[in-house]
């Protein structure tokens, strides 16, 4: 190929194919998801996050001897070096939770007992150990930002009930565990998002698990991609304190040209079918806590523009109101993507590195035309 490109590049890449992956097979037209051949329907009704990170990391569902093997591996590596605990006592309290994260799952690298190991098996081992401390930081730092004792984990629960209990200071519902669990599911993986290609990216310079699930975090920040679901509930606790109809305030934002967070996907031209589990979710627990009030607007709002945009409702919109009925504040919903994230980020991580190049692309060059004639600065 030419080192001088004339390819026009579509813009956000829209429809490019980068790489190959056995790991998340999506169908946009049907809303199909699945993790390796898995559909998310299954899963989230069958499965648990265990279950799911053994198969996003070890290609397969684990048999009930694997399944103890991997919960005993995760629940040893529920300890956070005291430096790292200090570091999250040292943000100061305005501190987002998110930039916390980032910034502290970099600082983990130091204290890796492979730190200085790149191959297959150490990246497995970091991938389970990253997987149960990015829930630890993000339960952490909330208490401390609150002036409360950060919460030792429970060697007998759940991934999922082990975040709510060392967020809460106290072992959740079943009910609660559960909804957390299938959260968990149903954002672990996602092919070629934003976040995990970023994580790709920085894999395939030979970097390290550390940087790449770093960048992957401080690119699941964006509204436009991870930070959706806390500017969703943001509207409607705007729209429940101003008192107004939510039509009419959705209404006032498109006429402001404005996007509705927690609307439109790149590759699903129908129903997210994380969606789907989510509105259930939110309804149920909205119900059943007698707070009903956030999935009728957010129903409210869905239907509207629906109809009138012909826009679906993605993960982000009833995750939002989910996350608040469980009694978590708004600033953690998008660290709880990581939370669960953090399980695709690194499977992407090791497929990448299985078989790897550098991942370099070329720019569509649009400036000035070349050669330019140089001027000497004083004759500009
Ligand atoms: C997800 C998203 C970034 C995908 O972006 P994309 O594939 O680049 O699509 P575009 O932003 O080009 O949108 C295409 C058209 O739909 C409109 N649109 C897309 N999402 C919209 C939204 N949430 N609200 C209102 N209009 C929207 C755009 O304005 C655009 O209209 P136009 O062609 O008249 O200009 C985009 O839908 C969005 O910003 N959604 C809100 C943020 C969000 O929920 N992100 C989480 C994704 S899981």
């Amino acid at each position: 190929m030419s080192s001088v490109t004339n390819l026009h590049a579509p813009k956000g890449l829209e429809g490019v194919v980068a790489t190959t992956s056995s790991i998340c097979y999506i169908d946009g037209d049907q809303g199909v998801l699945a993790y390796r051949g898995y559909d998310i329907h299954d899963l989230a009704d069958h499965s648990t996050f265990e279950e799911v990170c053994h198969l996003l990391w070890f290609g397969h569902l684990p048999n009930t001897n694997e399944l103890m093997v991997l919960s005993d591996r995760l629940a040893g590596e529920r300890k956070l070096d005291s430096s790292i605990i200090n570091l999250l006592r040292l943000a100061p309290k305005h501190a987002l939770p998110m930039d916390v994260l980032r910034t502290v799952v970099s600082a983990l690298s130091f204290y890796d007992p492979e730190f200085d190991r790149n191959d297959h098996d150490a990246n497995v081992n970091k991938a389970i150990r990253l997987t149960s401390q990015l829930a630890m930081i993000v339960a952490n730092y909330d208490r401390i930002r609150k002036g409360k004792p950060v919460v030792e984990p429970d060697r007998s629960l759940s991934h999922a009930a082990n975040f709510l209990l060392m967020l809460n200071g106290t072992a959740p519902s079943k009910t609660a565990e559960r909804a957390l669990d299938i959260a968990l599911i149903l954002h672990a993986d996602h092919e070629l998002n934003a976040s995990t290609f970023a994580a790709r990216i920085t894999a395939a310079t030979l970097s390290d698990m550390h940087s790449a699930v770093t960048s992957a975090i401080g690119t699941l920040k964006g509204p436009l991609h991870g930070g959706a679901n806390e500017a969703v509930f943001k509207i409607l606790q705007e729209i429940a304190a101003m008192n107004v109809d939510p039509l009419e305030f959705v209404k006032g934002m498109l006429a402001e040209k404005k996007k509705i967070p927690g609307f439109g996907h790149r590759v699903y031209h129908t129903e997210d079918p994380r969606a789907t589990h989510l509105r259930q979710m939110s309804r149920d627990l909205g119900r059943s806590s007698n707070d009903p009030k956030w999935f009728d607007y957010s129903q409210k709002i869905e239907t509207f523009i629906k109809t009138d945009k012909k826009l679906n409702a993605n993960v982000d919109f009833y995750s939002a109101s989910t996350y608040h009925v469980l009694g978590i504040e708004v600033d953690l919903f998008t660290p709880i993507f990581a939370v669960s994230r953090v399980s695709g980020w690194t499977a992407h991580v090791i497929e990448q590195l299985d078989d790897n190049r550098l991942i370099r692309p070329r720019a569509d060059y649009i400036g000035p035309v070349y050669p330019q004639k140089y001027v000497a600065i004083e004759k500009r």
